[in-house]
């Protein structure tokens, strides 16, 4: 779990953001550099350090930074980016259908995707060599698929388009150019953002580079989704090597109840091993009280730690 890229992956409420921002302070406490990007459109990130995220990093304690990107908010920044970046490109009675034309693809389905994912690409790529370490909180499952499967989609797509301007810009070079080729903008835009995708594509794919983490409890419905969901994953090459099995009774819970409960509980337990033979196991319990102050996020940070480092030895 060294890798410089984490992605940490699961269901709502299993305790995805709790467990990123205590594997970020184990970081941060060893003395790297790390960073913390939730992307669940359910941020909770910052309120488990008692502070109030944005799209931009800020820093949360010593050796730590976090942050939350939001869909739609990107995707309104890229408008008015690529509005502005118009500016000047088009002659000014242009301007008005063409900004109408913008908005119309910014209300298209997946929009609002793509531009998360140009959002991470970028935070990826400009960040990978100031940081040891940047853990995604991400959605649950199958929004997070679809933004890593995004890339290939997109480089489909964009493949397409540089055909097209291809055929077209070999046109005119032709007929009106010479034999010079011609001088094309947005070939070389569409060309970079390729480019960009293939770095990142390459980056996520590397098991050296990068890891993805799942979390779930021990019930039987979270042991179905995650065996699905991890299925799924790795028929796109992305494969979860660890599993942070969360919420997991503690042998000092008490009482009747709670002994018909860790009896059931014990069976799952037994059903997780089985099934999950190819991922590393983490189990963390379940604390008497949510992991709501930054003292309660500290306790679960060092049991996290010892579980990390017990289940290697
Ligand atoms: N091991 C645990 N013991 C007790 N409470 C926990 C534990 N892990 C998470 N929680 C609590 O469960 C709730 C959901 O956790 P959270 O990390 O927000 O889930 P997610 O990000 O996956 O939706 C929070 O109130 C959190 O404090
Ligand atoms: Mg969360």
């Amino acid at each position: 779990m060294n890798e410089k890229v984490i992605f940490i992956g699961g269901k709502g409420g299993v305790g995805k953001s709790t467990t990123s921002a205590a594997l970020a302070l184990v970081r941060a406490k060893e003395g790297k550099k790390t960073l913390i990007v939730s992307t669940d459109p359910a941020h909770n990130l910052g309120d488990i350090f008692h502070t109030s995220l944005t799209h931009e990093k800020e820093q949360l304690t010593e050796n730590l930074w976090g942050m939350e990107v939001d869909a739609e908010e990107e995707s309104k920044r890229y408008i008015e980016g690529v509005k502005q970046n118009l500016q000047g490109l088009v002659k000014s009675k242009m301007v008005e259908e063409v900004h109408r034309q913008i908005d119309m693809a910014s209300a298209s389905p997946g929009a609002e995707e793509a531009a998360l994912f140009d959002r991470l690409t970028a935070i990826i790529l400009e960040e990978k060599d100031d940081f040891d370490q940047i853990i995604f909180d991400t959605a649950p499952t199958g929004h997070t698929l679809r933004l890593l499967t995004l890339p290939e989609l997109m480089t489909v797509w964009i493949d397409g388009m540089l055909e097209k301007r291809k055929k077209t810009n070999d046109n005119y070079t032709q007929l009106l150019n010479d034999g010079e080729p011609v001088e094309d903008p947005i070939y070389d835009v569409l060309q970079k953002r390729r480019e960009k995708f293939e770095a990142v594509r390459e980056i996520v794919l590397d098991e050296s580079q990068t890891n993805f983490i799942f979390v779930m409890i021990p019930e039987r419905l979270s042991i179905l989704e995650t065996k699905q969901a991890i299925e799924q994953l790795h028929q796109h090459h992305f494969h979860i090597r660890d599993i942070f099995v969360n919420k997991v009774l503690p042998a000092h819970a008490d009482g009747k109840f709670l002994e018909k409960r860790r009896e059931i509980e014990k069976d799952h337990l037994a059903k997780i091993r089985e099934t999950f033979t190819d991922q590393h196991l983490v189990e963390i319990p379940l604390f008497e009280e949510d992991v709501a102050t930054l003292k309660q996020l500290e306790a679960f940070s060092s049991h996290l730690h010892r579980s990390m480092t017990q289940e290697k030895g």
